[in-house]
């Protein structure tokens, strides 16, 4: 299974805080299954705009780095690929201008994009049509979690008929994040509105790389290839920067 979306790298982040808890995760994520993980830190360290706090691209490639070359040494089988997680601002066109915004894998074809935790701006379909202009398709994450796309699901789905993809957490399946959410992640996954399962882990113990779980539980709701598509097939083609069809 390759897990798209984890927070892995030390100090960049609400992430992992030391070199030694990174490569416990990287061990859980292996006993999981997981064989490759992508290391997605929050584009500003504090997750608002700061530029004083900014992962570009540079920051999160030689942490990348480090973090194999520690992997290789702990003899921990697991690939490590690149991106961010970048928060829907207008900063984010400049920041990708400027060749600073890492993109999925660095291939420039898909973008982690997290709304605003209590807001979905009205800017946000706007900033996403110009990031599909420019041929890179946006993968929201987790909007399962999002009180207002609960509420107005139409929302989710009018970004995704613009081209915009939907990431969920891997916890929202198994009741991690409540009943409510629980209950509108499978609805999502019936109307085939979600793209990637993935687990946005941040820690070893309350946010872990764990995806089998919910991967047990999607093969129940959808089947073995569908399921098989959202934690391997469509991660894979996102990976290489193809198109998903
Ligand atoms: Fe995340």
């Amino acid at each position: 299974m390759i897990d798209l979306h984890v927070h892995i790298l030390p100090g960049l982040d609400d992430g992992p805080r030391s070199w030694e808890a990174a490569l416990q995760m990287a061990r859980l994520a292996v006993a999981d299954g997981i064989t490759t993980v992508t290391a997605t830190p929050h584009l500003f360290a504090r997750r608002v705009v700061e530029m004083s706090r900014l992962n570009d691209a540079d920051r999160i490639l030689a942490a990348a780095e480090e973090l194999r070359r520690r992997l290789k040494e702990a003899d921990i089988s697991l690939e490590v690929a690149v991106g961010c997680e970048a928060p829907l601002c207008p900063e984010m066109l400049e920041l990708l201008e400027e060749g600073r915004l890492l993109t999925v894998n660095g291939k420039g074809r898909y973008l982690f994009l997290e709304m605003p935790e209590t807001a979905i701006p009205p800017a946000t379909e706007d900033i996403c049509f110009r990031l599909i202009s420019r041929g890179l398709t946006p993968i929201l994450t987790h909007p399962e979690r999002h009180p207002l796309f609960r509420d107005r699901p139409e929302r989710l789905a009018g970004l995704v008929k613009l081209g915009c993809l939907a990431q969920i957490t891997a916890g929202s399946i198994t009741g991690d994040f409540g009943w409510r959410v629980s209950r509108f992640t499978r609805k999502l996954l019936k109307a085939g509105l979600v793209t990637v399962v993935a687990s946005d882990a941040h820690d070893s113990r309350r946010r872990p790389p764990r995806i089998s779980p919910a991967v047990a539980r999607l093969r129940r709701w959808l089947g073995e290839s569908q399921a098989q598509a959202l934690v391997l097939d469509n991660p894979a083609k996102i990976l290489a920067g193809q198109p998903l069809t």
